[in-house]
């Protein structure tokens, strides 16, 4: 049965987490493959607002089966966390949240160091320790769930803990972190967590074969450690290719669809070319109204205009079929909107995405600008009810990415999407 991607195409918080939970109602599985609680997706069901970090965001269907994959870094704390959070929802996840013994295990030392490298490296990370605990897996001193609940769990804490320590006190002069507390607070979690391990791998192999399968990036193209805006990324492969990878599935992906804002944002640091100027910033809804204030670390995030050339090259990476357009209704207001569609670098014009960050920080955004439509789309039902420079606008947007846009978000809420495609009505997803 047919497998979807669904992928961030620029720098993450596209609406990833609305767009999940809206195919899940035809979704029999749905499975994180990548990241850890760096990420931050949103699901506003029934009025009611949740926050996803690493439990999938079809967690709300009763009948969906929900998956953490092996590529995945998990942070004990936090995944407890949310499933209490789950709990007091009234949301029972008991033998449909299946967690794979291959995910990497986040430690109290991976934060503090996080935290401590980005006071100098600059890179605006969110602290949850995610780069250090995936650059330990890569050294070969990780630990796994798997080796969470493994007899030689202490022996093998003990052993990186002191070379964490060393680094910890040597390198940033932190105190060292108390062997015994940590090795029994974690064995608390591996307890707490034990009944959620299973063989994901093996699962999803036979899942394919009978049903639809979700898959649910994390983060976005622009993030991705290999083709991001390197080192301005996170520390996993965000782009479709590392979907199957992070789950051990076979490259078995039969429609991927970008999911991407009408405009652009950026949460840290790095460049961003079309960012607003504050003049121009001040005609947009604030942070609070258009919802761009980080769900994991409460930071505001940056905007600016829509890049079709960045689009046009993460669509590339990604092998993008269609796009989810979101956010349209944030627009509402404005006068113009304007459409990045060329670079101008060193004096040339070129639809390149440069692969040096300093590069991308001195192009020149070459803009056409489009008509506002300065009425509100929150409440429309379908394509028509959207106003003629609204539709311009979305037409310009295939055009330059060379992509049809199947889905339109126009608010938060399931209801504000309008369906231009009979792939998704239908729930048939062989694009
Ligand atoms: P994700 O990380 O890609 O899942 O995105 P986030 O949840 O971090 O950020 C997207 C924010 O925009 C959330 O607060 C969503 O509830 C909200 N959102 C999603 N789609 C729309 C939309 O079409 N219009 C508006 N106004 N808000 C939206
Ligand atoms: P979702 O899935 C937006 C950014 C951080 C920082 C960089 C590296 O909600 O779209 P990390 O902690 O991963 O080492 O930080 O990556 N970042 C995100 N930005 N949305 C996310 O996830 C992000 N996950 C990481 O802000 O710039
Ligand atoms: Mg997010």
């Amino acid at each position: 049965m047919p497998t979807m991607a669904i992928i961030g195409m620029q720098w993450g918080d596209e609406g990833k987490g609305k767009i999940v939970d809206l195919l899940s109602e035809s979704a029999a599985h749905i499975a994180r493959a990548q990241g850890g609680n760096n990420a931050g997706h949103t699901v506003v069901a029934k009025g009611v607002e949740y926050r996803f970090h690493l439990i999938p965001s079809g967690i709300l269907y009763p009948s969906a089966k929900c998956y953490i994959g092996g590529g995945t870094v998990i942070d004990p704390a936090s995944l407890l966390a949310e499933m209490d959070q789950l709990r007091s929802h009234n949301i029972s996840f008991e033998h449909r949240l299946f967690i794979s013994s291959y995910a990497h295990v986040v430690f109290p030392y991976h934060r503090l160091l996080d935290e401590l490298a980005d006071r100098s490296q600059g890179i605006g990370t969110t602290k949850k320790g995610i780069g250090p605990c995936y650059a330990d897996k890569a050294n070969r001193l990780g630990l796994r769930m798997a080796d969470l609940l493994s007899k030689g769990f202490r022996n093998h804490l003990k052993e990186v803990l002191k070379r964490k320590n060393f680094e910890l006190e040597k390198l940033y002069g932190h105190p060292p972190l108390d062997f015994e507390a940590l090795a029994s607070e974690y064995e608390r979690y591996a307890q707490k967590l034990a009944s959620f391990l299973a063989p994901v791998e093996e699962m999803l192999y036979k899942a394919l074969k009978k049903e639809k399968i979700l898959l649910e990036g994390a983060q976005g193209t622009l993030l991705d450690l290999t083709f991001g805006t390197y080192p301005f990324v996170t520390s996993s492969s965000t782009i479709a290719g590392g979907i199957p990878a992070g789950l051990g599935l076979g490259p078995a992906i039969d429609c991927t669809l970008g999911v991407v804002k009408a405009y652009t944002t950026r949460v840290g640091n790095g460049p961003l070319p079309t960012e607003l100027s504050p003049e121009e910033m001040a005609r947009f809804p604030d942070h609070i109204q258009s919802r761009e204030i980080g769900v994991t670390t409460g930071r505001k995030r940056r905007f600016g205009w829509f890049d079709a050339v960045l689009a046009a090259h993460t669509l590339r990476l990604s092998g993008i079929n269609r796009l989810a357009l979101m956010k349209l209704d944030i627009l509402d207001g404005l006068d113009e909107i304007r459409i990045c569609k060329s670079y101008l670098l060193h004096g040339k014009e070129t639809s390149s995405f440069p692969v040096l960050s300093e590069e991308l920080l001195q192009v020149s955004p070459v803009y056409e600008t489009l008509r506002g439509w300065k009425s509100s789309t929150k409440e429309a039902k379908s394509i028509e009810d959207l106003p003629k420079e609204a539709r311009a606008y979305l037409s310009r947007i295939e055009e330059l990415c060379a992509a049809p846009i199947s889905l339109v978000s126009v608010g938060p809420g399931r209801e504000q999407t309008l369906f231009l495609d009979p792939l998704f009505k239908e729930a048939d997803w062989r694009c």
